[in-house]
């Protein structure tokens, strides 16, 4: 009998949590998916609340919701596992309650601060207040400081309670690991630096080694507990899959680092290094998705939580997609030449992210929403989460299809036949291959803002009355 028959669990402290995490979660995905709706819009039309919040404020709002959102979900999901697997509370898990709500607070004010305030004058004031206007990084310096001090808090609760517990797995060993490079990684952003190259440099050291390494180990870890919870596969076996796919992220990841040095001003060396290491980062996705369609199959699908087995699948093919394939195709430096810097780098980050990152949080809250409020044998399964499902991978698909043809134009017209020039800037830019494709990201916005209103009401449903 596999884990998922058992009776309804009483819940943890910890689990309650969780709870919050993932409302608040998909809540800052809403929130994203608007902000990104109204930069779509402001391509086509710029005076659009030019005055109010131009294109970079909805910008900066919508990547820095959605860094956000995703991790919440992840750690969310730690959260929710870490009392299971270690047959315990999580130690200290006020201060975490405390931590979280002061957390909350500061993202609330923070995109006031983004919204209302937007800039300050070029002094460090402006970074320690307003904001440090680098992509991705741009939240002041005090939001950066709550952040690491938010990491430090869940390491601590994750050591904590598996010393009291005086058990140690082998998927715990590497959430710990995990979790003191993804926080001390962080850190990395803070060393502002006048010269361009050097700032850059070690700002690729967050973008970069937090996607391709720390997060993928992250979802590594919460891979395997979804695949024995959801499948009842023997921890033997995720684990070993475990160590061999983080041995390939780490293996493969860290000097892949290199495909973003091309072009930043570093020694010539990082063509070749950054060239042949990125190449190899898709083999640990494949690693992935044999994992877990092995499993899936081994188990003929038999699971009582529909939605979550289908993101698991979903983030094993996604995953090797957004990351493998469509990174992939842009990160030989012959190529990435020709193509840095274009839509093809935003169609490569709209796959990447929803593949392996959304997917994973849907998996987990589906996980987690289960147990709140379905006594566990009762299957979960509806025609709704199967249209909310379609219309979201709909529009992703649909919006990354569209900057990838957009992103070829430019790569073909404005760089390899016109030369970079300024004139050919301009000629890719207003090709009806590219301007016709500014209609169809926004039209394919509105498609995944249906599928996202349809996955809150099937989730706010969920054991209301159409679970038996
Ligand atoms: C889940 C994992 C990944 C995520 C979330 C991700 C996301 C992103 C994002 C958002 C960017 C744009 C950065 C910017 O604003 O400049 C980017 C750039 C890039 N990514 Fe990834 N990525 C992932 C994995 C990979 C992998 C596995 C490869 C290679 C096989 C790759 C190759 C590249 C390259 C070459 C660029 C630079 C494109 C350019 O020069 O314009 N990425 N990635
Ligand atoms: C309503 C749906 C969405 C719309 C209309 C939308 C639209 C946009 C637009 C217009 C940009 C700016 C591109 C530019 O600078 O030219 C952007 C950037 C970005 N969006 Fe979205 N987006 C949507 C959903 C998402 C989702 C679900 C994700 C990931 C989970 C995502 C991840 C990103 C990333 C990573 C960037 C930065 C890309 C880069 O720097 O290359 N977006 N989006
Ligand atoms: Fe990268």
């Amino acid at each position: 009998m596999s884990a998922v028959t058992q009776g309804q669990p009483k819940l943890y402290e910890s689990q309650k949590l969780a709870r919050w995490y993932f409302i608040v979660a998909i809540a800052l995905f809403g929130a994203q998916l608007l902000f990104g709706l109204i930069a779509a819009y402001q391509q086509i039309n710029p005076r659009f609340l030019l005055d109010v919040a131009p294109f970079m404020t909805n910008r900066t709002l919508h990547v820095n919701a959605m860094v956000v959102w995703l991790l919440v979900g992840m750690v969310g999901g730690v959260y929710w596992f870490l009392p299971k697997e270690t047959g315990r509370e999580v130690v200290g898990i006020t201060l975490a309650k405390i931590v979280w709500w002061v957390l909350v607070a500061g993202v609330a004010v923070l995109v006031g601060i983004y919204l209302f305030v937007q800039y300050g004058p070029g002094k460090m004031t402006t970074l320690w207040f307003i904001m440090e206007g680098r992509e991705y990084l741009e939240a002041p310096r005090w939001v950066d400081i709550a952040i690491v001090v938010w990491v430090a808090v869940f390491l601590f609760n994750v050591i904590a309670t598996v010393l009291a517990s005086r058990r140690i797995t082998g998927i715990l060993t590497v959430l710990i690991f995990d979790l003191v490079a993804l926080g001390a990684l962080y850190t990395a952003g803070m060393h502002y630096q006048l010269n361009l190259t050097m700032d850059q440099f070690l700002w690729w050291w967050v973008v970069h080694l937090w996607v391709e390494a720390t997060w993928e180990v992250l979802v590594g870890v919460l891979m395997a507990w979804s695949l024995m919870y959801l499948l009842g596969v023997s921890r033997r076996l995720v684990e070993t899959w475990l160590f061999i796919e983080v041995a390939l992220v780490f293996g493969t990841g860290i000097l892949g680092l290199g495909h973003h040095y091309f072009w930043i001003g570093t020694p010539e060396y990082w063509l070749g290094l950054g060239g042949f290491f990125s190449s190899l980062e898709p083999l640990p996705l494949v690693a992935m998705v044999v994992h877990s369609v092995y499993d899936a199959g081994a188990h003929r699908l038999g699971t009582v939580n529909k939605p979550a087995m289908f993101w698991l699948i979903a983030q094993a093919f996604g995953n090797f997609i957004g990351a493998g394939v469509w990174g992939f195709m842009q990160t030989l430096p012959q190529i990435n030449m020709f193509s840095h810097g274009t839509q093809l780098a935003a169609a490569h980050g709209h796959l990447a992210f929803f593949g392996a990152y959304v997917a994973t949080v849907l998996l987990l809250v589906y996980i987690a929403f289960q147990n709140l409020r379905v006594p566990v044998q009762v299957p979960l399964d509806s025609r709704l989460w199967k249209w909310a499902a379609a219309l979201l991978i709909l529009g992703i698909v649909g919006i990354s299809a569209a900057f990838t043809l957009s992103g070829f134009t430019q790569t073909l017209i404005e760089r390899a036949v016109g030369g970079s020039t300024w004139a050919a800037f301009i000629q890719g830019y207003t090709h009806p291959w590219y301007a016709n494709t500014l209609g169809w990201r926004y039209f394919f916005g509105w498609v995944m803002l249906t599928g996202y209103v349809l996955l809150v009401i099937d989730l706010a449903s969920i054991g209301k009355k159409r679970t038996a």
